[in-house]
């Protein structure tokens, strides 16, 4: 961000500023007023209140529950599912293209959902499914696009970064040359441990498993146990979907199952 305001008057500063914020200045005073008002009031006062009021500025399915000390950048661009739960200390920043959380989605405390397209990337988005738990401390930065399917699992302080800087001329600072976005997508039912970093342009595929630390930067097939730095593949948790049967049918079962 810094870079693209460098050089430039208080006024031009002024209006980075507040579009930095939200996406015309009825909206910044709207946002504004709203968070000041009701952002702190605690408890289930507080969460009824924000459920009834927040969407004047968000769009809201339902009713979602939205703890105090949750900050909302760029509200208009919010989408939020039925039953969605915001912890205290979230933060979502929708700049411009928008941030979408399907329903009955958590998202943990300190979490931080940025879109961060100061640079007009053409992609730019973040979608969170249903049913997905998104840990405390995440942090998702979607300037290429960061789709998230249903019931995944997010452990806390993982990383998804959905851009990288350009940095072939080492005649000018990297803050300076750009940057990219490919996108990432993390399918339905995939686990990424805690303190994962996964990097632009990876797809982790349905139900598989990241060790935690690992850095995720290549395609993960799906059932897949990848681990370590880079992330490599060390088991494939479908094999018994894959062994025939007697009979020449495939078998469905998983190596994996839990009590739920
Ligand atoms: C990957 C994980 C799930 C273990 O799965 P597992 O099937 O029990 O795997 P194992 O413990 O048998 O380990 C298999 C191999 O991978 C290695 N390994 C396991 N986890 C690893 C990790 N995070 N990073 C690097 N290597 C790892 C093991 O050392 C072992 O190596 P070896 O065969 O050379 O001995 C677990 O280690 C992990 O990382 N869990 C994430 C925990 C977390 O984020 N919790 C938050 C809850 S939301």
């Amino acid at each position: 961000m810094a870079a693209e305001i460098r050089g430039r008057g208080t006024l031009d500063r002024l209006s980075y500023y507040i579009h930095g914020q939200a996406g015309s200045v009825a909206d910044y005073l709207l946002q504004g007023i709203l968070t000041t008002l009701l952002g702190g009031v605690p408890g289930l006062p507080g969460i009824a209140l924000r459920g009834l009021f927040y969407r004047l500025m968000l769009q809201m399915d339902g009713f979602a529950a939205v703890e105090g000390g949750v900050r909302l950048r760029h509200a208009r661009g919010i989408r939020l599912g039925r039953n969605v739960y915001l912890d205290q200390g979230v933060y979502l920043h929708a700049c411009p293209q928008g941030i979408e959380i399907g329903a009955d989605t958590y998202v943990m405390h300190n979490a931080e959902l940025h879109v961060f397209n100061f640079r007009d990337l053409p992609h730019a988005f973040i979608r969170v499914g249903r049913g997905t738990f998104i840990g405390e401390s995440v942090v998702i930065r979607g300037q290429g696009g960061v789709s998230i399917g249903d019931s995944v699992l997010i452990a806390p302080q993982a990383k998804i970064l959905a851009v990288n800087h350009n940095f072939a001329d080492v005649l000018r600072p990297v803050i300076d040359q750009g940057i990219t976005g490919k996108g990432i997508v993390i399918e339905d039912g995939a686990w990424i441990g805690a303190g994962a970093t996964v990097v632009d342009g990876v797809r982790i595929g349905k139900g598989s498993v990241i060790g935690a630390n690992a850095v995720v930067t290549k395609d993960v097939p799906a059932y897949c146990l990848a681990v370590g730095v880079p992330a490599r593949v060390i088991r494939h948790l479908d094999e018994a979907a894959r062994w025939p049967l007697q009979n020449g049918r495939q078998e469905t079962m998983r190596l994996v199952t839990s009590d739920q």
